[in-house]
């Protein structure tokens, strides 16, 4: 399949555009990318109609399983209870933790399908769910077997992460030891040998887990030879960062407190930063993270809806981009960077995020005359198809 008559932000470098471009894809693959007029001959042409192509999104860091609603929250929130002040009370993360155990697989996959839907129609490809609402061996598993099983029913490639680590379990409360040696060994060794987990997330944060405990996981996940990331300095500086740049982290998310010498850390590691405004925006947050700082040390920034019950039920790449925006002070192109080439970097992946010869064919096309149409608007949509490894998926062309 021959694509022609396109503007195409490549991403290679920049927004990367090629005006009147042509794209080939062959076996799943970009076989060739560049202006029209030197396209390689002998192929079937598929007009685009001068529309804009771009990579399929890719949506890095969500906790997209769970039971539950957290709604009741949201409304203490806005009575000015903070998400602390909740978590403290035995709410928050816990209070969906209850809901998941309680739930049967099936209900988790239902409920999962459609929140990933709302991502789907938005020109998302590659996405990464997380577990930690389950705490408990079984429970962790089965969010993790659920998180894989839904690329089965959507044309979606599925990255997950073990997230024991996300929250004390009430059975756990007096004996944080107990738990973290159950963490370390033997829900992790359990999910590593079922090859449920491509990466090990923790929370380091003064509600949940320690730099000291963060790092008993992490030396964990080292020894099963599996990649990490973190929760850092969401709503707070433990240091965190600096561990995970030690462990040669994929990457780091949040990192609204991230010091000087965090992102020094990060850069000499070539950890992502991933920033998540939606929780910053349900939080109301006043702290953003140090984009400036960011940019001068060369770190790459991705961008991700964080979508979870609690902090960000964000279900919408598209707002995640604008909210980086408005927000955060991202420009447009770094928005579409954070959801396409950094995002594929921070889930390790070379092989997407970019359209260039060799690179898997996941692309979105948009009626949009310029990229930077993509994180301009809130609330519309405007794409209009989907190719997932050379196939169209979604949409017409
Ligand atoms: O990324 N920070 C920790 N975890 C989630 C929130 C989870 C929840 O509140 O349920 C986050 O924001
Ligand atoms: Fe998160």
């Amino acid at each position: 399949m021959l694509l022609t008559n396109l503007n195409a932000a490549t991403m290679r470098d920049g927004y990367g555009l090629i005006a009147d471009a042509a794209v080939l894809i062959a076996d799943g693959r970009i076989a060739w990318v560049g202006p029209r007029a030197g396209a390689p001959g002998g192929h079937e042409a598929v007009d685009c109609g001068g529309r804009l192509l771009t990579p399929g999104l890719i949506d890095c860091h969500t906790h997209l399983v769970y039971g539950g609603s957290r709604a009741h929250e949201f409304e203490q929130r806005l009575t000015g209870v903070s998400y602390a002040e909740i978590a403290k009370a035995g709410g928050g993360i816990a209070s969906t933790v209850r809901a998941t155990r309680a739930a049967a697989e099936a209900d988790l996959a239902a409920s999962a399908l459609k929140r990933l839907d709302s991502l789907l129609a938005e020109g998302v490809t590659t996405i990464e769910i997380k577990s930690g609402y389950g705490l408990d061996r079984e429970t962790e598993i089965s969010m993790l077997r659920v998180a894989r099983e839904l690329a089965q029913w959507r044309p979606v490639d599925v990255v997950t992460s073990y997230l024991g680590a996300h929250a004390l379990p009430p059975e756990f409360k007096e004996n944080r030891e107990a738990y973290l040696a159950l963490v370390c060994t033997e829900v992790l060794p359990a999910v590593a040998e079922q090859g449920l987990a491509d990466a090990v997330d923790a929370f380091c944060e003064g509600i949940a887990f320690s730099v000291a405990e963060t790092r008993r996981v992490f030396e964990a996940a080292k020894a099963l030879g599996l990649p990490v990331k973190l929760h850092a300095e969401q709503l707070s500086n433990l240091g965190g960062t600096k561990l995970a740049a030690e462990f040669g982290a994929l990457s780091v998310d949040h990192v609204e407190y991230l010091d000087q010498e965090g992102v020094d850390a990060i850069a000499a590691s070539g950890t992502v930063a991933v920033l998540l405004p939606g929780a910053f925006y349900y939080l109301k947050e006043k702290q953003a993270p140090p984009v400036a700082a960011l940019r001068k040390a060369g770190v790459p920034i991705a961008i991700a809806s964080d979508l979870n019950p609690g902090s960000s039920p964000v279900h919408s790449l598209l707002v995640t981009m604008n909210m980086a925006c408005v927000l955060f002070g991202l420009t447009p192109e770094e928005a579409l960077s954070g959801v396409t080439r950094n995002a594929a970097r921070a889930l390790g992946l070379e092989d997407r995020g970019m359209i260039a010869a060799g690179q898997k064919a996941d692309l979105a096309l948009w009626d949009a005359e310029r990229p930077g149409d993509l994180a301009y608007p809130l609330g519309f949509n405007p794409l209009v198809a989907v190719i997932r490894n050379g196939e169209v998926v979604r949409g017409i062309i």
